[in-house]
This record gives C-alpha cells, sequence and structure tokens, in this order.
C-alpha cells in the first residue's frame, strides 16, 4: 500500500468509525463511508464533516456535547462544550500509529468526579477570566478596589470557584473551516470580576496537524482577561509512564520569580546556568527534583517578541517519535510539570495520573500582571478586542 492510499484508508476507516452514533455537521452533506471512498483528499480541502455527540449532563441537569474534529490525515481533536475542554487528541507516531496525547476523560463524569474537584488540575479545559493566580484576589482599576474569590490558598486562580473550565459555552461547529467557536458570556460581578465579558474561542485543526486556538473577548468595563487552555500532555505510547522523558525545548531566556504562594515578586530573572534553563532540548526529569516546590510550575517570559505568532516551545518524546511545537502570540508561557497530579484520577485510557503524568504548557500574559505595572498590561478597555493565537503542532521524528 503507497503512502497515499494508506492515507486514504485511513481517512476512510476514520470516517466510517465517526458514522452512526453522533450528528454529523458538514458542508458536503452526509455521506456513507462508501461515498467517501470517492472523495480525493487535497491539501486546501478542509471540508471535514464535525460529529456532535452527547458527553452527559452538568449537576445542574443542563447537557453537554462532544465535538470531534478530523482532519485529512486522520488526526482527531475531541472538545466539549463543559469549559470549552480539550478532551482528547489523537496524533500518529513515527510508524504512523494514533494514540491520546493528552489526558483527559471519555464522560463528562471525569469532570465531575469528587476526585477530580478535590484537586483540580483543569485537565484542556479553557481557564478565564484571569489564567494563572492574581495576589490576594485583589486589584485595583481606576482607583477602585475589586476584591475576586480566593481559591487557591489566599490567592486567586484560574477565574475563581466556578471559572470559564466549569461553565457549559454556546458551540457553532463550523464545517467548512474544520473548526468549532465557543461562546460564553461572563456575567458583570462573577466570580469579583467587573463588567460584562463576551469571549469567543475558536479551536481548528489544520491539515498540517495543528490545533490552532483564537481567543477573543469584549467587555463593557475594564477588566482583567487572561485567556489560556489547560491541556496536559503526554506523547508516548498508550499513555503508560510518566512524563518525564519528555525532552523540552522552552525559547526563554528568563522567568518571573515566585514567592512560596506562586506569586511573582515582579523580578525576571536569567534562566542561564540553572534548572530552569530549557534553550537547548532538556529531559524534564533531568532536573525536576533540583526545582523548588517540588516540581516546574513557573512562567517563563518569552525571547522572541513582536506582533503574530512566535515559537515558544517544543517537546519531543523519543519512544514514539512524536513532537510538539507551541507557537503563541502571547508573551509569556507556563511550564507546568504536573506537580500535584497523584494517583487519585484515572484517565480515559485506564492509567491512573500519577505525579508528573502530563505537563502543561500554558501561553499566557504573566501570573498576578493586574498588581505589577512592570508586566504586560493584562486590562481590557471597553471598545477594545481581546486578541490571542495559539498553536500546538503535531509531527514526527525518525531517529531516537
Ligand atoms: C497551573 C498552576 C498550577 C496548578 C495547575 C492546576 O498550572 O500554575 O500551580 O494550579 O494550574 O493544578
Amino acid at each position: 500500500m503507497n503512502k497515499k492510499h494508506f492515507r486514504k484508508q485511513f481517512l476512510l476507516l476514520t470516517l466510517a468509525g465517526s458514522v452512526g452514533a453522533g450528528t454529523l455537521v458538514g458542508c458536503s452533506g452526509q455521506q456513507t463511508a462508501e461515498e467517501e471512498t470517492e472523495v480525493t483528499a487535497t491539501t486546501e480541502q478542509n471540508q471535514m464533516d464535525i460529529k456532535q455527540e452527547p458527553f452527559g449532563k452538568t449537576k445542574e441537569g443542563e447537557e453537554t456535547t462532544l465535538y470531534t474534529l478530523t482532519n485529512e490525515k486522520g488526526m482527531q481533536v475531541q472538545i466539549t462544550d463543559y469549559g470549552a475542554t480539550i478532551t482528547s487528541v489523537l496524533t500518529p507516531d513515527r510508524e504512523g500509529k494514533m494514540a491520546d496525547v493528552v489526558l483527559g476523560f471519555d464522560s463528562l463524569a471525569g469532570y465531575q468526579s469528587p476526585e477530580y474537584l478535590k484537586s483540580g488540575p483543569y485537565f484542556g479545559a479553557i481557564v478565564g477570566r484571569y489564567g494563572n493566580r492574581i495576589a490576594k484576589g485583589k486589584f485595583t482599576i481606576d482607583g477602585q478596589e475589586y476584591k475576586l474569590a480566593t481559591n487557591n490558598g489566599v490567592n486567586h486562580l484560574h477565574g475563581g470557584v466556578k471559572g470559564f473550565d466549569k461553565v457549559v459555552w454556546e458551540a457553532e461547529p463550523m464545517p467548512g473551516q474544520n473548526a468549532v467557536r465557543f461562546k460564553y458570556v461572563s456575567p458583570d460581578g462573577e466570580e469579583g470580576y467587573p463588567g460584562t465579558l463576551t469571549s469567543t474561542v475558536t479551536y481548528t485543526l489544520t491539515n498540517d496537524n495543528e490545533i490552532k486556538i483564537d481567543y477573543e473577548a469584549t467587555t463593557d468595563k475594564a477588566t482583567p482577561v487572561n485567556l489560556t487552555n489547560h491541556s496536559y500532555f503526554n506523547l508516548a505510547p498508550g499513555q503508560a509512564k510518566d512524563a518525564l522523558g519528555h525532552v523540552l525545548t522552552i525559547n526563554a531566556d528568563k522567568y518571573t520569580v515566585v514567592d512560596e504562594t506562586l506569586i511573582p515578586t515582579g523580578e525576571l530573572r536569567d534562566v542561564k546556568g540553572t534548572v530552569m534553563d530549557f534553550n537547548t532540548p532538556q529531559a524534564i526529569g533531568a532536573r525536576v527534583k533540583q526545582v523548588e516546590g517540588g516540581g516546574y510550575d513557573h512562567n517563563y517570559v518569552l525571547s522572541e517578541t513582536g506582533d503574530g505568532l512566535k515559537k515558544a516551545a517544543t517537546v519531543y518524546e523519543p519512544t514514539s517519535g512524536r513532537v510538539m511545537e507551541v507557537l503563541t502570540t502571547e508573551p509569556g508561557i507556563q511550564f507546568y510539570s504536573g506537580n500535584f497530579l497523584d494517583g487519585t484520577i484515572t484517565g480515559a485510557g485506564g492509567n491512573k495520573y500519577e505525579k508528573h503524568y502530563g505537563f502543561a504548557l500554558e501561553t499566557q500574559h504573566f501570573p498576578d500582571s493586574p498588581n505589577q505595572p512592570k508586566f504586560p498590561s493584562t486590562i481590557l478597555e471597553p471598545g477594545e478586542t481581546y486578541k490571542s493565537t495559539t498553536v500546538y503542532k503535531f509531527s514526527t521524528r525518525d531517529q531516537q
């Protein structure tokens, strides 16, 4: 079987697997698997069907839906409207074998279980209004002090008690773009934040095996905004062990130094000559034990600045050959090595998520920016549009 033929066969299998249980939304209309064999996939064509199926009911009785995006190479991304959460990402290894590379669950129950809510790892979710921490849950805009929910010791973390990860977003499948757009209107005062904030998050799966995430938001009162996706990755075959063998590069010469509650002191420190330096590829586990606080949980100041997408990080998993590149318009990236995972959660594949089982690379503005006048501003004013884009691009390398 030549490569092209193999791909076509794979597409057929993927599509055949999609027909049946859920609803398919597609520009080309619903086709049988047989008709699909006649379709010649081209790189320009990206009009794939988007499967929709029920994902479960929230505790409040709201129905949720799972959306499946597939591209012509057979890569597949599943996203639920609960928290606009990525629940699974199937990518090929160097032999072409597909496997899930994120931590997650195959139904809503996993995201609502007592163990999950207790440890609060935010698997795959959109976190907001403010991803990361705001010191003591307080900030002042135009002379007025605002008090947010404090849900991480004395600090505010990832939007509060019921952040954007725990609400059901409105979804709009966009089959012509192979994308789903999610929208959430956060009322004035929610979790203590000022202003009604309307946010959209669009996930696009390209034929180059990229997940592109476009964020936009508008407000009717000045408010802090810092949206990110909190996926945990483990690119190893079957996710059979922790992610410490993954080899990571982060294009950053500095990081934001934090206090014992993980709030930045304001200092940007050079990584050179320290365990924080990932400018050259390093196994995550090589120095993780030397990092204070049980592992990496730090915001890196990306070296490349300016408009447009910049390369932030690359991850290589040697046994599978999988590579993931992270590109972003944001100035920072939180590298979190899954330090708080403790084996109490069992994921979709039946694996126990132990410490360092997955890692997050959360593109963002710096933590606690509303209280750090020297950091790039995170305040969105009425009349402005918040815009941010991040791309997770998957490929493989042949050699070990
Ligand atoms: C972020 C934080 C971590 C932790 C995780 C979720 O990465 O920086 O400290 O809260 O989210 O567990």
